[in-house]
């Protein structure tokens, strides 16, 4: 069926008074304002995007918001990681309130990760917390970011290491927006799927090394499948564990590895967030597998999936300097944020994962060396 003629598909994140749908269609964003009504306080918007995604989609977006009569401020950051920053909230914040944006007007974000971090912490802070929606058009930020409300920027000592918890009131995602995201940043994003079903759901693995070529290469029922399946996963733990007490902390799975690589390529590589997840969570069945936890042909599943998409799954497939060494220092920084303690994801199996404080780390640098 074309999906442009299917209804969009609602996913609930029950929190109470705190709840919100995440909204899947194609070609969402013409209908915007009838999806942004419900939700607003009165008639104006704050919209916060980066330069490549307003380049794409602010016109669309500001045609359907002007025909509604929803008047906007727009807010237009440069594309990129360091738009996650001080010098930059700041700027945005400060330019927020020049316009009078106040509690009751809403601030949207419309592009990836990057922006929904920045200008949902913007929100989290401005006036005490003005209502915030997230439009995510990358493909991490639709299965990922977007949901769940963690928000924030990084800081020299760290990414996201600054942040709050803010949940939108909505996300609307619009899969045709993913038409112009170029290969890497699709892969990147593909990476997390396979997360969640590496995870917690064996079968949409299977799914996913049956259909994952196919929505890589432009598959609208496929991609829309595995966004919906993801944020259904992602929903549900949110819903049980919103401030990350226990079991959403499962969502980091090969993320412990991923932080150190992206803190190692920051200093003289290029590594985008995806990549390193991707390296990560072979990293992380590895380990398991080393502890004797898991089998190693659920290793190789994971490794032969993640690299029949084009993804790297070896820290020698990444540009960058990546010791052993340089990466457990990075990985202590982990440790000092999470009571003394390393945490890892580990996992049993494929859709079997399982936290653990009790790694050593001699184990973790026998993985590092990138043996079978
Ligand atoms: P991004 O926001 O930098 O987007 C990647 C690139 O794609 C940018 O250059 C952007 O301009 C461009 N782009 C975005 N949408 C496009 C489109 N439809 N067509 C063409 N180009 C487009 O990166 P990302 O991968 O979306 O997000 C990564 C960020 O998300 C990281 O900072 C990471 O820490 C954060 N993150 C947050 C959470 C959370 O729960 N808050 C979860 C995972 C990742
Ligand atoms: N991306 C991990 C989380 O939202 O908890």
């Amino acid at each position: 069926m074309n999906t442009s003629t299917m209804a969009a598909e609602v996913v609930r994140v029950d929190l109470g008074p705190r709840s919100y749908d995440i909204v899947i269609g194609d070609g969402e964003l013409a209908h915007i304002a009838k999806h942004l009504g419900p939700h607003l306080a009165r008639p104006r918007v704050a919209l916060i995007s980066d330069e490549t995604v307003a380049g794409l989609y602010l016109d669309r977006v500001g045609q359907a918001l002007d025909a509604a009569g929803i008047s906007r401020a727009d807010f237009i950051v440069p594309p990129g990681e360091a738009s996650k920053s001080f010098p930059e909230l700041e700027r945005l914040v400060d330019g927020l309130l020049a316009a009078g944006i106040e509690r009751d007007d809403t601030i949207i974000a419309l592009g990836g990760g990057v922006i929904g971090d920045l200008a949902g912490f913007a929100a989290s802070i401005l006036r005490r917390g003005a209502r915030f929606i997230q439009l995510p058009t990358t493909l991490l930020a639709q299965v990922d970011s977007a949901v769940g409300g963690k928000t924030g920027i990084n800081s020299r000592h760290g990414k996201n290491l600054i942040g709050s918890f803010h949940q939108p009131r909505l996300v609307l995602i619009d899969t045709s927006t993913l038409e112009t995201l170029d290969r890497r940043q699709l892969r990147a994003g593909y990476a997390e799927i396979v997360k969640y079903a590496a995870m917690t759901d064996a079968a949409f693995f299977a799914w996913l090394e049956a259909h994952g070529a196919a929505l890589l290469a432009g598959d609208a029922p496929a991609r829309r499948h595995a966004i919906a399946r993801c944020c259904r996963i992602k929903a549900d733990i949110v819903a049980r564990d919103e401030r990350e007490a226990g079991e959403r902390a499962l969502l980091n799975l090969g993320h412990t590895f991923a932080h150190a690589i992206e803190a190692a390529a920051a200093k003289g590589g290029d590594v985008i967030h995806g990549e390193a997840v991707a390296v990560g969570l072979r990293l992380a069945f590895a380990l398991s597998a080393r502890l004797g936890m898991c089998p190693d042909e659920d290793v190789r599943r994971v490794e032969r999936h993640l690299a029949a998409c084009g993804l790297p799954t070896r820290l020698a497939d990444l540009a960058g300097d990546f010791a052993p060494a340089t990466l457990i220092a990075a990985m202590e920084q982990d440790k000092k944020r999470q009571a003394g303690a390393p945490v890892f994801v580990l996992a049993r199996g494929i859709g079997r994962a399982v936290l653990s404080r009790d790694v050593g780390l001699s184990d973790v640098a026998a993985v590092l060396t990138d043996g079978p």
